[in-house]
């Protein structure tokens, strides 16, 4: 890696997808997009309007809070975090949520079933937005949903998928299409009734 007057050398420790990644030494301004697309196998997260507004390179930050004693999860624009601040932290990415060797999240599965995308070329942010809804929904203190359900509620996963459809030249009825049917679809797959990758007509 290239060194410069101004690279720092203390090491930088986290995790990409489950997999460990110690740098000793790396330019102050470098950031977790560059590192990603540059020194991972993890190309997912994209770079297009490299200013936080786009969400192509949306990827899900995992924090430990010593405060309230347990793991923060929030999506952050890859694009805009420098890789200095994310020590001790872990990254997910939309290869960590599933890929073609390990199987897809039911996440890829709806979008790809449900037509939610057109070029592709955000739709991992999105699906990364949406996983972080499904995670934080599920430490709400809410009455426990139904077998294969989860707590997230529809205008939730809507808030969570909003920079992105702002910035997408997409209709937004099919993006929602797959957070509607994401929560009953997972009941219907535990049980057997329907395949993920088959394509199911719900009536609006
Ligand atoms: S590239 Fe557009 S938000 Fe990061």
């Amino acid at each position: 890696m290239e060194q410069s007057e101004s690279t720092v050398n203390n090491s930088l420790v986290f995790a990409v997808n489950g997999k460990r990644f110690e740098v000793s030494t790396i330019h102050p301004s470098t950031t977790l997009l560059e590192f990603l697309r540059s020194h991972t196998p993890f190309k997912g997260a994209k770079l297009s309007c490299g200013e936080g507004g786009c969400g192509a390179c949306v990827v899900l930050l995992s924090k430990y809070n010593p405060v309230l004693d347990q793991v923060d999860d929030f999506t952050v624009s890859s694009c805009l975090t420098l890789l200095c601040s994310i020590n001790g932290c872990s990254i997910t990415t939309t290869e960590g949520l599933g890929n073609t060797k390990d199987g897809f999240h039911p996440i890829h599965e709806r979008f790809s079933g449900f037509h939610a995308s057109q070029c592709g070329f955000c739709t991992p942010g999105m699906c990364m937005s949406l996983f972080s809804a499904l995670v934080n929904a599920e430490k709400i203190l809410r009455p426990e949903p139904p077998l294969g359900f989860s707590k997230l509620k529809v205008s939730e996963a809507g808030k969570g998928l909003l920079q992105e459809i702002s910035a997408a030249v997409l209709g937004i009825a099919p993006l929602l299409m797959p957070v509607k049917v994401l929560q009953q679809m997972l009941i219907w797959r535990i049980w057997g009734l329907i395949p993920f990758g088959e394509r199911v007509i719900v009536k609006k």
